[in-house]
């Protein structure tokens, strides 16, 4: 479910316009453009919601509120345009900006320092999002920034392939520091996807085989193969068919939704996998097992740590690798560099990112 939240000053009090799209949940860069024209709404002001079509939320606001009648997307704007969107540069070049973005909050921001996003008009908004879990540190912790400083005066880009530079032999010096022994091999990517896309690469080149096995409620990425290997809503995938093949999806132990024990939606979970393997994806063609080390957009669920040793033991048993994804648990979102940490399980393969 993607959610469209716009906060606007009305009658000089705050309005919460709560707006949610129920079929294409999706938030983030692979919006589907059409959404802007076919998404039905749901609008809530003052905690009283309503299910509205996309063509009838301008008559209910000019209805309800006694704004003057607008398109959809129009009211949505003049609700923030009237606290937050009154400057020329917005008003030059937000139009220009692709709606393939969808929006949660669409004030200007400024700047940002700790916990706090200033708006241009010097309004201090506390910030939940932490950049989705990247700024662990805060906005422009000054230690950060002086790191960032320092380094982009010494390279901008030494392409590894024809330079190998100190501040890359420096940082894998530092990570070998902190991940599991066994991990011993480095490789920088630019993002989430990207990790995903070469470690499943990794694996298919390591084994010979090229199936991946993922979980229900997965999120790997937007770009072609991680969407593939996303299961967390249809709205990632949907339009953008057909995708890379040979990935095949198992349950992961919910065990709140599955009504069952952590330990009885362990070994239920792990069940299906052996089944999986039996009836769809043999052994010998399955290269990798990739599952983050705790799910994060599918329910933010910590899998239970016979579930994991588990997945060691099978894929140990069939010389499978084991992947976790870390892109957004690891680097001390957990209390612990890894969320791997906690259950005491090694994988093969660790992608990183988020808060890296
Ligand atoms: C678990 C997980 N894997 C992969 C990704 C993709 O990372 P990126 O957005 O940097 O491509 C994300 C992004 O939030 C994630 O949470």
């Amino acid at each position: 479910m993607m959610l469209f939240t716009a906060f606007g000053w009305y009658s000089q009090d705050w309005v919460c316009m709560h707006f949610s799209q129920h079929w294409f949940g999706q938030s983030g860069s692979t919006s589907h453009p059409s959404s802007f024209q076919k998404r039905p709404w749901r609008v809530e002001t003052s905690g009283f919601g309503k299910d509205l079509s996309s063509e009838s939320v301008g008559d209910y606001l000019a209805e309800e509120l006694f704004i003057p009648k607008m398109d959809r997307r129009e009211s949505v704007h003049f609700l923030v345009k009237r606290r937050f969107m009154n400057t020329q540069l917005y008003q030059d070049n937000f139009s220009h900006m692709t709606p393939a973005w969808s929006r949660i909050f669409n004030f200007v921001a400024d700047r940002a320092e700790g916990a706090y996003i200033y708006t241009e008009d010097g309004k201090k908004l506390l910030d939940f999002t932490s950049g989705i879990g990247v700024t662990n540190t805060g906005h422009c912790h000054p230690k950060v920034v002086e790191a960032i400083r320092g380094k982009a005066g010494l390279f901008l880009h030494a392409q590894a392939n024809i330079v190998i530079h100190k501040p890359m032999l420096q940082l894998i010096e530092e990570l070998r520091k902190i991940v599991p022994p066994s991990i011993d091999s480095f490789y920088f990517a630019n993002s989430g996807a990207e990790a995903l896309e070469n470690a499943v690469k990794i694996a298919k080149a390591a084994t010979g085989r090229q199936n991946i096995i993922v979980f229900n409620g997965s999120f790997h990425g937007r770009t072609h193969a991680t969407m593939a290997l996303t299961t967390s809503k249809t709205g990632y995938r949907t339009g953008f068919g057909p995708l890379p093949s040979g990935i095949y999806v198992s349950p992961f132990p919910y065990a709140f939704n599955m009504h069952m024990t952590e330990e009885q939606a362990s070994e239920y979970a792990l069940g299906q996998l052996e089944y999986l393997l039996a009836s769809q994806t043999a052994p010998k063609d399955t290269a990798a097992i990739l599952i983050e080390s705790v799910l994060g957009e599918g329910g933010y669920i910590v899998p239970p740590t016979s579930f994991m040793k588990g997945l060691r033991e099978i894929c140990d048993k069939h010389g499978i690798m084991l992947i976790f994804d870390e892109v957004q648990s690891g680097f001390g979102r957990t209390g612990k560099w890894f969320a791997l940490e906690h259950f005491g399980v090694v994988p093969d393969i660790i992608t990183c990112c988020i808060s890296f």
